[in-house]
Parts: structure tokens; C-alpha cells; sequence
């Protein structure tokens, strides 16, 4: 199989770049691990930022770029930042307009936003509290509409690297269980990111393993700021269901077992979890109160979380308190890529979770993930297409990869480990120790643990194939997250080290870690 341009990953990053290349007249193909929805942006709620000032608040793109900066405390690169506020509004309205995206509107029609933390102006664009379905579900269509290749069920092993060009990327076929190669004359990944490896103490898919980040690891590329990790205040307690930011948004009040306040409530994301953190700590429970909204809010725009938490929990959120606690949501870190998604390998992009291109530095605004995947994800799609028309020719795949592949899957099948048990015991220790709150020592015996559970002498039962592919790669960000965490002897936006509260001006830059 040979394309022009391969797409890697099918969330609102990938789609966007499959849709683009082959809206310009490219031969594409998306190849996904499970199936178009199956992903973290069909998980997203809340909503979508952009500043176009319908709500008169006198929000602008200017106002959008200092937040986002802001956020990112000193690491968001100003480049990316201000080419995602700038674009932002067009993408969104193109979602809306000519994907027919189905987003609440203002009775004069024009898209309506809500508060989001980090921000005082309403700036963040919403379909009710289902806004990556809406998202995703559209762009499936358009994905169908345009006869886009879509190759489903194969898991991405490893990039296939000549010379320093991308000559394709090889797949582990899970219905054959076959290693199938895919020439491309340019490759863009956009696989998301890895909270998912903080398993049972997360909201994100639990494939969400950093697969195509481990991947461009393997291939030599550096992971930046792998550290930050952002822990959204508001998961469903004893869950992994997160209550979105849109519930704050519509007043909603975080309070403790006393039904005391304790933080500003949109405050950023990794000031708030902290907050709770704290309250945790000193034995209280804590809670988010929706009681206040009035009934018709909840109705309209609350209403999935309404269903949700009366089946998951039995309770009425209009008349009860919910309990809550921080879940890892998202990763700042990726694999380092100029603005453009563009890597030190020629013909190789990066996009959206698996990327970092600097966009969110520290600790990314709640409700730019959407849009930057939709911006950054778009412009990786026309940068590899004006790659793939300077470079004709497909670069040869050395036979040596592919036979290291095949020899890889050989090994795992008949190596019994049993792969669910070592990503219980990564998410567990991942929580408690490079959490929320870290300290150096920690840091070093989460390094031996991950060490030990790279020895798989864990065998209650054997796992499928993909899961051991995996948790392998799972055990590679857990090291490389860990060791920059370790190095980054500072507090700043999601990292925060007990050991060196403070923020420290000689950090005050990127961390790149290789494997
Ligand atoms: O809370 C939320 O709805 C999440 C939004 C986001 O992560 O941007």
C-alpha cells in the first residue's frame, strides 16, 4: 500500500490534516488502532475556544493570545500561540459553517460561548456538554464524503526512517495479526497523548498509552516538556468520568465537607487541582455543587452530565452535591516539532497531543485542546502535502526495519505477560508519585519501579498483542515523563515539586528527553 500522505490517529488533529491533504488534491490515508470514534477528542465536553467576541464582552484575539501565555507560565512559545488565537475563529466557524458541527447559537445565530477557567472573557464555543461528539462525528462524515481511506484495527509499530526521510510506517494488522507496511511520501502523526497511563486515575480512553509518541522516541526524536501533565479538577469520584469544566462554566461551586469555598473556581486548571489537593489532604472530601443552576440550564446544556452521574452514582445534581477528585486528562508534553508539527525527520509531522510545538507550555487553558488540534492538525495536513509535491518519489524502506518488526511481534506472542496488570500497577504509582504534587525521591523510585515492571515476570495470564504493545510503550513515556520531571527541579504550571516549590528562572525553558 503507498499514499501520498498517511495519517496516523483519528481525532480532531488527524481528521483535520486527512481532510485538508485531501481536500488539496492528495491520495490519503487515516489509519487508526480502533475505529474513527474511539478516541480522546469524541471524549471531550466542554467546548471549543475562539475568540470571537459574540458575547460583547470585549473578548479579541489579543486577549486570547496573553491568556494562553499566561497559562503556559514563561514556556508557551509565542509563535505558535499567536498563530492558534489567529486562526482559531476561522477554523471554528469553518466547523461550524461547513461542517454543519450542531453548536448552540445565540438567538441571532451566531455561535454561542461560556466562561472558561484562566479567562474572564466567554470565549469558549459549545455543543450542550457533548461537544467532541458533535466535533467528531461531523468530521466522520466529511471523512466519508471525501472517500478517504480509512484503515481501521491496525496498531502503529514503528516509522520507517532511510536516510533521514520518512519511507513509510509499519502496523501490526490486529485482525491477522500480520506486520503490514504503508509507504507514504509523508507522515502525520496524531496518535494524542498519554494520560491514559495513569490508569484508573484518569479521563481518558484507556488506549490512550502515548503510542505514537513512544514511537517517535524509538525513531530518535526528543520529547519535550514531558513533565506537564494536566490534571482536570472535576473527575466523578471513584470514576473516570469527567465532569466537564462547563459545569463550573454554568456556575457550578467547588466546596469541601464542611460546604466551605476554597478556590476560585475558574481559576487555571492546575491551581484549582492543586486546591483540591490540598483539601484531600487534610481529610476532607470535596465537592461540586450544581444546586444553584437553575433546572432549565441543567436541562439544556448540562444534560448528558445529569444522566450520567444519576446512573454512574444515583445522584440528582440538582438537588445534590456531586464528589469529586482530580483525573489526569492531558499532556503538554509530545514530541518536539517546529510550528508547523514539522520534526527533525524529513516528511515526518506531528500533530495535536502527540506533538508539542510549544502552544501550551506549562499547562495548557481549558478549552484550547479542541481548537488547537483543529488548527495545528489542518496546517500539518497542507505542510505535508506541499512536502509530498517537492518529493515525488517514496523513499525506500530498508528491509532490515520491517524484518525487526516481524521479529518483535514473534517475540510477544510467545512471550506470556500479562500486560493489564502492569498498566494497574504504572497508573497507580504514576498517580501517587509524578501526580499532582512530586518530590525528587519519589521521582527516583517511580524510575526503579518502571525499571522492575519492564521485566514482565508478571504472569497471572497472558495479554493480547496490542495490549503488550502498549504497556511497551507505556513503559517508555512513564521514563521519559518521569526522568524530566525529575530534572526539572522547579514548581511551574502543572509540575509542581514539594522539594522546590518555587518557580526558578534558570528552568525557565524546555525540557527534551530521548530514549
Ligand atoms: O472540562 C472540559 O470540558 C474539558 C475541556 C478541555 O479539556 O479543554
Amino acid at each position: 500500500m503507498k499514499y501520498d500522505i498517511l495519517v496516523i490517529g483519528s481525532g480532531i488533529a488527524g481528521m483535520m490534516a486527512a481532510i485538508e491533504a485531501k481536500e488539496l488534491g492528495s491520495n490519503v490515508a487515516i489509519v487508526m488502532k480502533k475505529s474513527p470514534l474511539a478516541n480522546n477528542s469524541f471524549m471531550a465536553k466542554g467546548g471549543i475556544n475562539a475568540a470571537l467576541n459574540n458575547m460583547k464582552d470585549g473578548d479579541s484575539i489579543e486577549h486570547h493570545i496573553e491568556d494562553t501565555l499566561k497559562s503556559g507560565v514563561g514556556l508557551a512559545e509565542e509563535e505558535a500561540v499567536r498563530i492558534f488565537c489567529e486562526q482559531a475563529p476561522q477554523v471554528v466557524r469553518e466547523l461550524y459553517r461547513h461542517f454543519k458541527v450542531p453548536f448552540n447559537t445565540l438567538s441571532d445565530g451566531r455561535l454561542a460561548q461560556r466562561p472558561f477557567g484562566g479567562t474572564k472573557y466567554k470565549r469558549t464555543c459549545f455543543a450542550a456538554d457533548a461537544t467532541g461528539p458533535a466535533i467528531m462525528k461531523a468530521l466522520n462524515k466529511a471523512l466519508k464524503e471525501l472517500n478517504i481511506t480509512t484503515i481501521k484495527n491496525h496498531f502503529a509499530l514503528n516509522l520507517l526512517v532511510n536516510d533521514g526521510k520518512i519511507a513509510g510506517v509499519s502496523f501490526l494488522d490486529e485482525k491477522t495479526g500480520e506486520v503490514k507496511i504503508i509507504k507514504a511520501k509523508s507522515v502525520i502523526v496524531s496518535t494524542g497523548g498519554y494520560a491514559g497511563l495513569y490508569r484508573g486515575y484518569t479521563t481518558n480512553v484507556s488506549d490512550a498509552t502515548g503510542d505514537g509518541i513512544a514511537m517517535g522516541l524509538r525513531a530518535g526524536l526528543s520529547g519535550m516538556d514531558m513533565e506537564f501533565i494536566q490534571f482536570h479538577p472535576t473527575g466523578l469520584k471513584g470514576s473516570n468520568y469527567l465532569i466537564s469544566e462547563a459545569a463550573r462554566a454554568e456556575g457550578g461551586r467547588l466546596i469541601n465537607s464542611d460546604g466551605k469555598e476554597f478556590v476560585d473556581e475558574l481559576n487555571t486548571r492546575d491551581f484549582v487541582a492543586r486546591a483540591i489537593l490540598k483539601q484531600i489532604q487534610k481529610g476532607k472530601e470535596v465537592y461540586l455543587d450544581l444546586t444553584d443552576i437553575p433546572e432549565d440550564i441543567i436541562n439544556t446544556k448540562l444534560i448528558n452530565l445529569k444522566k450520567r452521574v444519576k446512573s454512574l452514582k444515583k445522584i440528582d445534581i440538582t438537588k445534590e452535591p456531586i464528589p469529586i477528585n482530580p483525573l489526569a486528562h492531558y499532556t503538554m508534553g509530545g514530541i518536539k516539532t517546529d510550528t508547523y508539527g514539522k520534526t527533525e525527520i524529513e516528511g515526518l509531522f506531528y500533530a495535536g497531543e502527540a506533538g508539542n510545538n510549544g502552544v501550551n507550555g506549562a499547562n495548557r487553558l481549558g478549552g484550547n485542546s479542541l481548537s488547537e488540534g483543529a488548527v495545528f492538525g489542518k496546517i500539518a495536513g497542507y505542510q505535508a502535502v506541499k512536502y509530498s509535491h517537492r518529493n515525488k518519489n517514496l523513499t525506500e524502506i530498508k528491509k532490515e526495519d520491517i524484518q525487526k518488526d516481524v521479529e518483535l511481534i514473534e517475540k510477544l506472542k510467545n512471550t506470556p505477560f500479562d500486560a493489564k496488570e502492569i498498566k494497574h500497577q504504572l497508573g497507580d504509582i504514576l498517580y501517587k508519585k509524578v501526580g499532582i504534587i512530586r518530590n525528587g525521591y519519589a521521582l527516583k523510585k517511580t524510575l526503579e519501579k518502571i525499571e522492575e515492571l519492564k521485566k514482565p515476570d508478571i504472569q497471572k495470564e497472558d495479554s493480547n498483542l496490542i495490549e503488550k504493545l502498549e504497556v511497551l510503550n507505556a513503559l517508555d513515556i512513564a521514563k521519559a515523563l518521569t526522568k524530566a520531571a525529575l530534572s526539572r527541579e522547579e514548581s511551574r504550571g502543572a509540575h509542581f515539586r514539594l522539594d522546590f516549590p518555587e518557580s526558578d528562572y534558570a528552568f525557565l525553558h524546555h525540557t527534551f528527553t530521548k530514549i
